[in-house]
């Protein structure tokens, strides 16, 4: 079957779907099974093993997972360290070569691949295919780059007899560490980045998404990257990735997760010398709609943006900022549409929202609700589902709010749960200016037909990603090579994005050579 893309997922039809479930069978007969950490090239199995529990039947261990110990950390980052110098000297070509490998197996993978996902994260199966496809277009993304940039060694000026050059050159062993929300399109990026520019990778999956980490281990070592070059550790944060941050031998850090642990990556990774960082931190990302803008289309792009995947999207809409003269008129069109959003089992394939990813997260939907209704309105939504078969799963309602103070917390907190919270405006000055003020800058929408507004909106904003009247998703749904997609503010720290033609670069440092020929 052909590579499915955001732009064919609407014409999916019974070849995707029976292919889709032969592979739920498949990994269904697996449950229990228990997996391995992969350790200079070998798989390895731990001292002690956790349960992944699945989110939408807790009752379900759908595999034991090592949980790595310091010792077993150590071990893995020697052999990338052993592994860095071969890996290094390797023309670019070859390791390009062998990451399009990894992305062909992919692809030959990717209804494996999309079912972990959506048993272990809970995914819809258009959601898990897409981020599939995603992986895959992120490694020939970042394999193009290479190319295009020549594997980053150009000439400079030439004085006389002076020839010069800036080479960009790999730093040595990073650390990947990925979230649980995009657990294989996100490990994937930030491994290839640092792979293609020959660097050799510890990979750290989220603690609640370890299979989706197994599965793209298996995919890089059936590849035939080199022993060593990529380790995966499973376990926990309070193990693993303590030892990452603060061992003192890793030479970069990458990260994508909540800004807590990213604040931390960036304070303690380099406290004893500096080195590079670059982390994707959380957002609180705002739509505004104006009276001029198509309303079917801003209600459409808001539901799906806040809704998809559970609210638990860094990209997520969780604050809508609407003008007073269209300001019901949305709000009807929005209330309906999110009523009849299917949340239930995520294998059916008719399932829009499958459950949150772990009991924390209903915690915190709950909590903000309560937060919600104290100080605002409960348009539509607010409860957790416990009915027939969802009785064992993280289910919840999307959830509408309203009539809220300007300075509610709600405005300014990431939740990371269906929640969206929405207030009235008279102007678009006033929308950006409340739009621009939380801490974070992640991605931003706007609904209007004003070019005036356009130009206005682009030029004032303070986000990374920036979308205007984007009916299939508001502030989400970036695509590599489409959408770059970084943060500003607290969202992220390098001001470079991934998914973008800067990306590679970050992963390499400069050398200037200089040659003088005698005359
Ligand atoms: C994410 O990384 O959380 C989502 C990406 C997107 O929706 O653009």
């Amino acid at each position: 079957m052909e590579k499915i893309t955001y732009a064919s997922l609407g014409s999916l039809g019974e070849e995707f779907h029976s292919q889709f479930d032969a592979a739920l069978s498949k990994l269904t007969r697996t449950f229990g099974k228990t997996h391995s950490l992969l350790i200079d090239g070998k798989l390895e199995k731990g001292k002690e093993t956790f349960g992944d529990i699945s989110p939408s039947d807790t009752r379900v261990v759908l595999g034991n997972f090592p949980l790595a110990t310091v010792d077993d950390v150590m071990k893995a980052i020697a052999a990338a360290k052993r592994a860095y110098p071969p890996w290094r000297d390797l023309d670019w070509q070859k390791r390009v070569a062998l990451l399009r490998r990894a992305a062909d197996l992919m692809m030959q993978r990717q209804f494996e691949l999309a079912a972990i996902l959506t048993l272990e994260v809970g995914k819809n199966r258009f959601e898990a295919i897409a981020e599939v496809s995603e992986a895959i277009d992120l490694i020939l993304y970042y394999a193009q780059q290479m190319e295009n940039n020549d594997g980053y060694n150009i000439p400079l000026v030439t004085t006389g007899a002076e020839q010069t050059r800036s080479v960009l050159k790999p730093f040595g062993v990073w650390a990947v560490v990925s979230p649980f929300n995009f657990p294989l399109a996100l490990a994937t990026g930030m491994a290839a980045g640092a792979l293609l520019s020959g660097n050799t990778v510890v990979f750290k999956p989220a603690s609640d998404t370890p299979w989706s980490g197994v599965g793209l281990a298996t995919v890089m070592h059936d590849a035939g990257l080199p022993a060593g070059v990529f380790n995966l550790v499973t376990g926990s944060g309070a193990v693993v990735g303590e030892t990452l941050l603060t061992n003192g031998d890793l030479d970069g850090f990458v990260f994508t997760g909540s800004r807590e642990v990213g604040l931390k990556v960036l304070r303690d990774f380099s406290a004893r010398s500096p080195k590079p960082r670059i982390t994707e931190m959380g957002g609180k990302n705002p739509t505004i709609v104006m009276p001029s803008a198509s309303l079917e289309d801003a209600a459409e792009g808001i539901v799906r943006s806040a809704f998809g995947m559970g609210g638990q999207k860094c990209s997520a809409c969780s604050r809508l900022y609407a003008h007073a003269d269209i300001y019901d008129a949305l709000a009807e069109m929005m209330v309906p549409k999110t009523k009849k959003l299917k949340i239930g089992d995520p294998r059916e394939r008719d399932t829009f929202l499958g459950p949150l990813i772990n009991e924390r997260a209903v915690k915190t939907f709950n909590s903000a609700v309560q937060l919600g209704r104290t100080e605002g309105r409960v348009l539509c939504g607010g409860n957790v589902l416990q009915d027939g078969a969802r009785a064992h799963g993280y289910f919840v309602e999307p959830t509408i709010i309203d009539a809220l103070p300007q300075d509610s917390r709600m405005f300014q907190e990431e939740f990371f749960v269906p929640l969206l919270s929405m207030a009235k405006v008279h102007s678009l000055d006033e929308a950006i200016r409340l739009a621009n003020d939380v801490e974070y800058g992640l991605t931003s929408g706007i609904f209007t037909n004003d070019e005036t507004e356009h130009a206005q909106f682009f030029n004032e904003i303070e986000a990374g990603v920036t979308y205007c009247n984007r009916r299939g998703g508001a502030t989400t749904g970036a695509w590599p090579g489409v959408q770059s997609f970084g943060g500003w503010k607290a969202s992220g720290s390098s001001g470079k994005s991934a998914l973008g033609p800067y990306y590679v670069s970050q992963f390499m440092r400069e050398q200037s050579q200089t040659i003088v020929y005698k005359r």
